[in-house]
């Protein structure tokens, strides 16, 4: 059966887009689907911001072809986890939970590693600097999840 993952943050044209991009990059996309989603509806229908999209290129990771959309409660039907960018996000998710079940559903992405670090920064008013450490925390988490996915399923 193949695992369905949702990475979130709150615009979904800086962090969630590449965290779709690097995860999708790294598992097997017959058992694994991935896609993410904003909290925000500020840029729905637009591509990821230019340097999300350069910072993916430079890793050899193509993500222009996705499109910002905005989270919505069938995301917690169709979903099996929702991997958060930072507590914000994680506050706004949680406040359209209806049970237990979905409650269990929403993680923090950064909990899946141990770094001191447990919150992935929104880079969207900072320097390109902030673009490639958003990058690393990510792809760190997803070699991760994407370790567990391809041996579990
Ligand atoms: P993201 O960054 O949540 O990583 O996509 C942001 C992008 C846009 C805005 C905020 C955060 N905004 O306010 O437009």
């Amino acid at each position: 059966m193949t695992t369905r993952v949702l990475m979130v943050c709150l615009g979904n044209i800086c962090r969630s887009p590449l965290a779709e991009g690097i995860l999708q990059h790294k598992i097997d996309s017959e058992k694994v689907f991935v896609d993410s989603a904003g909290t925000g509806g500020f840029h729905i229908g637009n591509k990821p911001d230019s340097r999300s999209i350069a910072v993916a290129q430079k890793h050899g990771i193509d993500i222009s072809h996705q499109r910002c959309r905005k989270f919505n409660t069938q995301d917690f039907v169709d979903f099996d986890v929702i991997y958060v960018m930072d507590k914000s996000n994680y506050a706004n998710v949680i406040t359209l939970t209806k049970n237990t079940a979905e409650i269990a559903k929403v993680k923090l992405l950064l909990d899946v590693v141990n770094l001191p670090k447990k919150q992935v920064p929104d880079p969207y008013y900072g320097g390109e600097d902030g673009f490639e450490h958003v990058f690393q925390l990510i792809d760190t988490a997803c070699d991760v999840i994407a370790e567990k996915l391809n041996t579990n399923s």
